[in-house]
C-alpha cells in the first residue's frame, strides 16, 4: 500500500468565497478563521468571471491581496482553478460551450458545472486561465495544493460530444462490423454501415434503455472526456508548477463518472461528503472506504463536508451537537487526511444562502457551530501528523466496480429495485456493524492479502476478474458471490455458456431463471444448521430467514447445499450453497436475503476464517484503525445517546488527545470520540 504524506498537518478549513465580499470583511475572516484553528482555505472554486472580465483581460490584483493576507495569517491555499463556471460573455461568444442534455435540449448560461467537456474552447480557455494562475502564484507561500475545477460531472449529447464520441468508438472497436458485433444492433433492425450512423443516447426517442451497451460506452467515453478536462489543466500546472500536488473533488453522487478511472491522474484522491439524514452511518462509513480504494489504499482527503444543514436537501437538518466531529474523525478513521468544509463563510444571497458554514452572516464568535469548529480545529492540531499517511489493513474486501453498476442500472429487467450500491451497502454494513475492516477493489485487483472477498451481484465480469477470483479462491480465500453475477461481458453480452458464467466452476453451481419478487413478498431462507455467530457460540439458532428482490433457482455442480427456499414453486430448492475449491472455498447467495441474514451469514464466514473484529465494542460505537511504522491508531466513535465501553488488546495505549495511558478497557461517553496510539497488533 502506497503511504503519501502531502502535509505535516491534517488540513482543515476549506472553501473559502471573499469575492463574495466587501474587502472590510476580509481581516475579520482572517482573525475568525486562525482563532479556529483553520490552516487551509480553498480558493477562488467559482471566480472565472471576476479574474477574466473578457476575452483578453485577467485581473488577478484581488487574488493577489487575498492569497498574501492568507500567507501573513499562516495559512495554506488549496488554489483552485475556477474552471467549474465559465464567464457569461464565454457562453455567449462561444456557444459550443452550452451543453445539450439528454433531452436533447441546448442549455442556457447560467448555473455551473455547466459546460461540454468537449467543447474545444472550453479546453481553450480552461487551460489559459490554469497557466495564467500557475505562473503567477507558483511561488506563492501560501500555494499548497492545486484544485483542478469543482465535481466535474456535466452529461452532454451535442454535435460536438457526438462526433467525439464516434472516434472514440472507432478507437475502441476498429471497424464497424466489430461495433455491431459488440453491441448486438442486429436486435430490432440496429445495424449500422458507417461510423456516421451512430447516434448518442437521447430520451427523445424514449430510448435511454434500448441500447444498454451504448449507454454503457457514454458512460465510458463521458468518463474519458472529463479526464482530458482535468489533464487538460493539470499539464499546464504540472509544466508550471511540478512540486505542488493536485487533485479536483469528486461530488458524492458517484455513479455518474467511474472514480476508479478519475483517480489515477489524482496525486491524492479527494471527495465531498455531503450524507443524507436519511444515510445510514455505514453508508457515510462505506463511501470514505471506497475513496481509499481508489489509490490502492491510500489516504484520500474529504474536501467537503458541511459544518451544519445543507440546502439541498428537501428538509435540511441541522447536524446535532458534536456530530460534525464524530463525522470527521469518522472519515479520518477510515483513511482521509484532511477535514475539509463546504464553507468557511456563509453566503448572503444564491441558492446557498442556508447553507450551513463556519461563520454566520452576522460574523459572531459566539455560535454554537463556530464554537464546534474551534474545538474540533484544536484537536487536529494536538493530533499533529500523527497517523498522516497511516493505512489500513482488511483481511476482508468487496468488491465494487462502476460499470458493473451502470450495467446493472441501465438493464431491463429483472426488477427495477435492483440498486448496485444498496446490494454492496448491505455486505459492507453487516462488516461495519461488528468493527471488521474492509477494503473496496476492483475484481481485477491483487487478492493475496484477503481471506474473504465479497462479490455482491457482479452482473459484468472480465476474463481477468474471473480469473482473479478463481485463483484467489483455489489459493485458500473464501469467495461469496450472488444472484444476478456472471452474466454479462464488458458489452453487456450475456454469455451462453450457462450462468454465473465465467464464476460458475468456481461457484459449483448452474444459475437456471431468476424470479423477481415485487416489494410486498418475500420468501424464506431455511437453514440446514443455524449459522455460527461471532461470539463463536452456537448463537441464536435460528434457521429462517427472510429474502425478497430476486429468487435465483439454481442447480448444484459439486457445491453443498446450506439452504433452501421455504416457499413459491421453488420451495426446497438451494439458495445457499458452499463449494469447496482448491484450497478454499465459494459462497453462491441466489436471492437478496434481509439485513439479519446478511449480519448472520457474513458473521458465520468471519468466524470461519477467522477474521474478527478490530475491537470488542457495546452497539452504536464504531472502531476504525489506521497504521503506519508498526503504530496502530484506534479511532473510537460513540454515535450513540449512551456511554459505551470497549475492551482494548493486549498493552498500552495513549489517548491522544488528553495524552492519558489507558489500557485494557475503555469506557467513552455518550457522542464523545477517543484516538488511541499503540504499538501495532
Ligand atoms: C458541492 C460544491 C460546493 C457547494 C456544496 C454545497 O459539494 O462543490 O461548491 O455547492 O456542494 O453543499
Ligand atoms: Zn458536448
Amino acid at each position: 500500500m502506497k503511504q503519501h504524506r502531502f502535509f505535516d498537518f491534517i488540513p482543515f478549513g476549506g472553501d473559502y468565497n471573499p469575492d463574495q465580499w466587501p474587502r472590510e470583511v476580509w481581516n475579520k475572516d482572517m482573525s475568525l478563521l486562525k482563532d479556529a484553528g483553520v490552516n487551509f482555505l480553498t480558493l477562488p472554486v467559482f471566480s472565472w468571471a471576476k479574474l477574466q472580465p473578457s476575452e483578453n483581460e485577467y485581473k488577478f490584483s484581488w487574488l493577489d491581496d487575498v492569497l498574501d493576507m492568507i500567507a501573513e495569517n499562516e495559512m495554506k491555499v488549496c488554489l483552485a482553478t475556477p474552471t467549474a463556471a465559465q464567464p457569461a460573455w464565454m457562453s455567449l461568444r462561444y456557444p459550443d460551450i452550452l451543453p445539450v442534455d439528454i433531452e436533447g435540449r441546448k442549455r442556457t448560461h447560467g448555473k455551473r458545472v455547466n459546460y461540454c467537456p468537449n467543447s474545444l474552447n472550453y479546453r481553450k480557455f480552461s487551460a489559459a486561465i490554469a497557466e495564467k494562475m500557475a505562473s503567477r502564484y507558483k511561488e506563492h507561500p501560501a500555494l499548497a495544493m492545486w484544485h483542478i475545477s469543482n465535481e466535474y460531472g456535466t452529461m452532454c449529447y451535442c454535435d460536438t460530444c457526438a462526433s467525439a464520441f464516434r472516434k472514440w468508438l472507432e478507437r475502441r472497436y476498429l471497424t464497424v462490423d466489430k461495433l455491431n458485433e459488440r453491441w448486438n444492433l442486429a436486435f430490432w433492425g440496429h445495424t449500422i454501415y458507417s461510423w456516421d450512423e451512430v447516434t448518442v443516447p437521447s430520451k427523445l426517442n424514449d430510448d435511454d434503455t434500448h441500447s444498454p451497451t451504448k449507454s454503457l460506452d457514454y458512460l465510458r467515453f463521458m468518463t474519458d472526456s472529463i479526464i482530458e478536462c482535468y489533464q487538460n489543466e493539470r499539464e499546464v500546472i504540472q509544466r508550471i508548477c511540478p512540486a505542488v500536488p493536485a487533485t479536483t473533488n469528486s461530488t458524492g453522487f458517484i455513479k455518474k463518472l467511474d472514480q476508479s478511472r478519475i483517480a489515477k491522474y489524482l496525486d491524492v484522491f479527494g471527495w465531498d461528503s455531503y450524507p443524507s439524514p436519511s444515510d445510514d452511518l455505514s453508508t457515510v462509513a462505506l463511501k470514505h472506504d471506497i475513496m481509499r480504494g481508489l489509490k490502492d489504499g491510500a489516504p484520500f482527503f474529504m474536501m467537503e463536508q458541511s459544518p451544519n444543514q445543507q440546502n439541498w436537501q428537501p428538509y435540511n437538518v441541522l447536524k446535532r451537537p458534536g456530530e460534525v466531529r464524530r463525522l470527521s474523525y469518522q472519515a479520518l478513521g477510515h483513511g482521509s487526511d484532511a477535514v475539509l468544509f463546504f464553507q468557511m463563510r456563509a453566503n448572503c444571497g444564491g441558492v446557498e444562502k442556508f447553507h450551513g458554514a463556519f461563520i454566520s452572516h452576522d460574523s459572531r464568535n459566539d455560535t454554537r457551530i463556530y464554537r464546534e469548529m474551534t474545538q474540533l480545529g484544536k484537536e487536529l492540531k494536538t493530533l499533529g501528523n500523527s497517523f498522516i499517511g497511516a493505512t489500513t489493513k482488511a483481511r476482508a474486501a468487496i468488491i465494487f466496480e462502476w460499470d458493473n453498476w451502470w450495467a446493472v442500472e441501465l438493464s431491463s429487467g429483472p426488477s427495477c429495485d435492483l440498486k448496485y450500491f444498496e446490494q454492496v451497502n448491505a455486505y459492507y454494513a453487516a462488516f461495519y456493524s461488528q468493527n471488521i475492516s474492509v477494503d473496496i477493489i476492483r475484481a481485477e485487483a491483487d487478492l493475496s492479502g484477503y481471506d474473504i472477498v465479497i462479490a455482491p451481484v457482479l452482473y459484468m465480469i472480465t476474463e481477468a476478474a474471473a480469473e482473479n477470483l478463481k485463483s484467489f479462491v483455489s489459493e485458500g480465500g473464501t469467495l461469496v458471490s450472488t444472484f444476478f453475477s456472471g452474466i454479462v461481458d464488458e458489452n453487456d453480452l450475456i454469455t451462453t455458456n450457462g450462468l454465473p458464467g465465467l464464476l460458475r466452476p468456481v461457484m459449483g453451481i448452474r444459475a437456471e431463471e431468476i424470479d423477481a419478487l415485487p416489494p410486498d413478498k418475500t420468501n424464506t431462507i431455511v437453514l440446514k444448521q443455524p449459522f455460527t455467530n461471532n461470539s463463536g457460540d452456537a448463537g441464536p439458532q435460528k434457521t429462517n430467514y427472510s429474502c425478497n428482490l430476486l429468487c435465483g433457482i439454481i442447480h448444484c455442480e459439486g457445491a453443498e447445499v446450506l439452504a433452501v427456499y421455504g416457499n413459491d414453486f421453488y420451495a426446497g430448492k438451494p439458495c445457499l450453497t458452499k463449494y469447496d475449491y482448491g484450497k478454499g472455498a465459494a459462497y453462491y447467495l441466489a436471492t437478496a436475503g434481509d439485513s439479519r441474514f446478511i449480519k448472520d451469514f457474513i458473521s458465520h464466514v468471519c468466524v470461519e476464517k477467522g477474521v474478527t473484529p478490530s475491537l470488542d465494542a457495546s452497539d452504536g460505537i464504531e472502531v476504525a484503525v489506521r497504521n503506519r511504522d508498526g503504530r496502530e491508531y484506534t479511532f473510537v466513535i460513540n454515535h450513540t445517546a449512551n456511554p459505551g465501553r470497549v475492551k482494548l488488546g493486549e498493552g498500552q495505549y495513549t489517548d491522544l488527545l488528553s495524552g492519558k495511558a489507558v489500557s485494557k478497557i475503555l469506557d467513552i461517553a455518550a457522542g464523545d470520540v477517543r484516538i488511541l496510539e499503540s504499538d501495532e497488533k
